[in-house]
């Protein structure tokens, strides 16, 4: 299977990943969880340029959920640690590449050095106009709607918001992804078939596309195969073939 036969004016501005079988790969081959992480950030290299060269604007990784702090203290230091070095090693070439860091999830939770280097490389990409690299770190879909209805609440109680008025714009606004569209595909690997907490809210129109493969595995083959897969499909909204063929 090849990119030629992608239909490039039916690319999704928007795709999520959420990257899942690290650690079945690693023991699969033999060794410790960390190597498949450390594999699972090849196969994030190769899908940034991917997407990149396909013109894709907006990649969310589901890189660390608020449910990963539940993992054994070991893994989630390296991880953290991975996480540090990667965004230190990578930020220069996707800069490069006119890629943009952004974050999404409760940063006040990360260790500080991991902050730092996320602040550090968002700076450093912040005027690019490429792809927009979102990391989905410390972030869960019901985090991050509880603590927009927290700051929506103090808004009504400050007056300064009839509650009548809150509208679905309003609680978008108050997202983490208030900036970035909703996501046209979301992409989950290893043969799960779960959202997992990850863009709850703005994955309410979303085609999703599962697949067997374990993340360290996804490959440029791997994701044009995703493509393919949404662009056969029909995208409703709710309303009938007949008015989407009329539109
Ligand atoms: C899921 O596999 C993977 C994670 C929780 C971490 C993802 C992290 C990376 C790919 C590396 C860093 C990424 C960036 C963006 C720099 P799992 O451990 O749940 O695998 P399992 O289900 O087989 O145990």
């Amino acid at each position: 299977m090849s990119a030629v036969q992608l239909d490039l004016n039916n690319i999704p501005k928007h795709i999520a990943i959420i990257m899942d079988g690290n650690g079945r790969w690693a023991k699969s081959n033999g060794k410790a969880r960390i190597y498949g992480h450390h594999a699972g950030v090849e196969a994030v290299r190769k899908v940034v340029e991917t997407c990149t060269e396909l013109g894709v604007q907006y990649l969310t990784l589901y890189a660390f959920s608020t449910e990963n702090w539940k993992r054994p203290e070991a893994e989630v230091n390296a991880l953290m640690e991975l996480l540090v070095r990667t965004i230190r090693k990578e930020t220069p070439e996707l800069d490069k590449n006119n890629v943009r860091i952004g974050m999404i999830g409760d940063g006040h939770s990360l260790p500080k050095a991991c902050i730092d280097e996320l602040e550090e490389a968002k700076k450093m990409t912040s005027a690019n106009t490429g792809l927009n690299l979102i990391l989905a770190l410390s972030y869960s879909g019901r985090w991050e709607i509880t603590h927009a209805v927290q700051q929506i609440a103090q808004k009504v109680q400050s007056g300064e918001l009839n509650p009548a008025d809150i509208s679905e714009k309003t609680i978008s606004a108050y997202l983490n992804t208030s900036a970035i569209p909703d996501p046209e595909l979301l992409i989950r690997t290893s043969g799960e078939y779960r959202l997992s907490n990850f863009l709850l809210w703005q994955s309410a129109y979303t085609e999703y596309y599962f697949t067997e493969t374990l993340w360290p595995d996804f490959d440029k083959n791997e994701l044009v195969k995703a493509l393919l897969d949404y662009q056969k499909r029909e995208r409703r909204f709710g309303k009938t073939t007949e008015q989407i063929k009329v539109r």
